[in-house]
């Protein structure tokens, strides 16, 4: 079993090499992401193995954001304020092709949630919203206990209560 390190995003990883299969996501990590982190509209944790610390397997984002109680479920709308609720923003989660189907997304799934939960304490936020950029995608967050948002189906919602003690 492939033991990873994960860790926030810098320059020692190869991402050159990184494929999760769909072009268009890999140019994030090779372009946009260190502009992100220090643009501050994004942190950026990168997943590599326990033995070798350059090769990036995985990775995902977190910013912060907000749902509009419009935009919920009827079942979640009733227990939150009429006006906006702040919530965590899964922006990326990617794994290479090498790594995929071995656990790795639901490691980075589950150090994320483990991340909001622990800045939940200092800074409120009522879930975690991701936007799926495929079906496929929206799919594994629904595996997960992701709600799609009425009319967005791209768009999930894990309520707070899902993740936190
Ligand atoms: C989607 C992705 C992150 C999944 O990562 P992965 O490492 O292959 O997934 P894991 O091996 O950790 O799978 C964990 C669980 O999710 C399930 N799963 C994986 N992909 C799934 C999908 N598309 N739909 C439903 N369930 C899925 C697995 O069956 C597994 O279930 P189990 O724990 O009950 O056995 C990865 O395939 C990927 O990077 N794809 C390309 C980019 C992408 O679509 N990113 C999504 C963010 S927009």
């Amino acid at each position: 079993m492939t033991l990873y390190s994960i860790r926030s995003f810098d320059k020692s990883v190869d991402t050159t090499s990184f494929s999760c299969g769909q072009p268009l996501l890999d140019e994030y990590i090779r372009r946009y992401a260190s502009q992100d982190v220090r643009r501050n509209v994004a942190r950026v944790f990168m997943a590599t193995p326990e033995n070798d610390s350059h090769h990036l397997a995985g990775f995902f984002t977190l910013s912060a954001g907000s749902v509009s109680c419009s935009e919920l479920p009827e079942s979640l709308a009733k227990k939150l304020p009429r006006y906006p609720s702040p919530v965590a923003l899964i922006g990326r989660l990617d794994v290479d092709t090498g790594f995929q189907g071995k656990g790795l997304g639901l490691i980075l799934l589950a150090d994320a949630c483990q991340k909001v939960a622990n800045a939940s304490a200092m800074l409120a936020m009522a879930g975690i919203v991701v936007d799926a950029k495929d079906a496929e995608a929206a799919s594994f967050y629904r595996h997960f206990g992701f709600l799609p948002l009425p009319g967005q189906p791209a768009r999930l919602l894990l309520p707070a209560t899902a993740y936190r003690a």
